[in-house]
């Protein structure tokens, strides 16, 4: 006689597949909650990466783009030696011509006021010499984009640059003088 397990397929396993069956539901039930979950941790992730590449880009973009030259004290007499922190706080340097004299802004403080729409057109101006915002009106607006980002991301600091002064009013601090007479 056979063993009663070889006999019978016994209740073991004609019961487990239904089991199994449950089983793979579930699995299937979960499995896609968990992709959906790691499409959201996935999806955030490549969000924090492109916010970090546009930090990344915009520290690029302004360096070699020249805005800390005029925009971040000492940088140009000192080849570019000044801490991160100080960038683009402005400067007090005047700079006088036939339009009067202007002073670099400081940046810091300009783009807690601006939406990013708001600092695309701001930025490309038009302003008064020796601000290059003709050679913004060129730039791709994701690049004017990414540098607004990382000038955010710097957040505000320093103090607001001088107030610009009319041709017939003498700066009383040092100002580098331009060519052209001045009215
Ligand atoms: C050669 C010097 C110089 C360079 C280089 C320069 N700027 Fe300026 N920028 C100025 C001056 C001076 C002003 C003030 C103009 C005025 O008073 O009309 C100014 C004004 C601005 C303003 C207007 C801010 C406000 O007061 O609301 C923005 C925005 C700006 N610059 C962005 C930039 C960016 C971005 C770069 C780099 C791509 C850059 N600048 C490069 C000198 C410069």
């Amino acid at each position: 006689m056979k063993p009663a397990h070889l006999a019978h397929p016994g209740p073991s396993a004609t019961q487990s597949a239904p089991i199994s069956d449950r089983h793979r539901h579930t699995t299937g039930k979960y499995g896609s909650i968990i992709a959906l979950l790691m499409l959201f941790t996935v999806g955030s992730a490549c969000a924090d990466l492109k916010a970090e590449s546009d930090v990344q880009r915009g520290r690029y973009l302004i360096q070699v783009s020249g805005c800390n030259d005029c925009h971040t004290p000492g940088y140009m007499e000192t080849d570019g030696k000044v801490d991160e922190k100080l960038w683009l706080t402005g400067s007090q340097l005047g700079w006088r011509g036939p339009w009067g004299t202007t002073y670099a802004s400081n940046l810091r403080l300009v783009v807690q006021n601006l939406t990013e729409q708001q600092w695309l057109s701001h930025a490309r101006g038009p302003w008064r010499p020796p601000m290059p915002w003709f050679n913004l009106r060129k730039m791709r607006d994701e690049d004017l984009m990414a540098i607004f980002r990382y000038i955010r991301h710097l957040g505000p600091s320093g103090a607001p640059a001088p107030l610009y002064l009319p041709p017939d009013q003498m700066p009383k601090m040092p100002y580098a003088q331009f060519p052209g007479a001045v009215p």
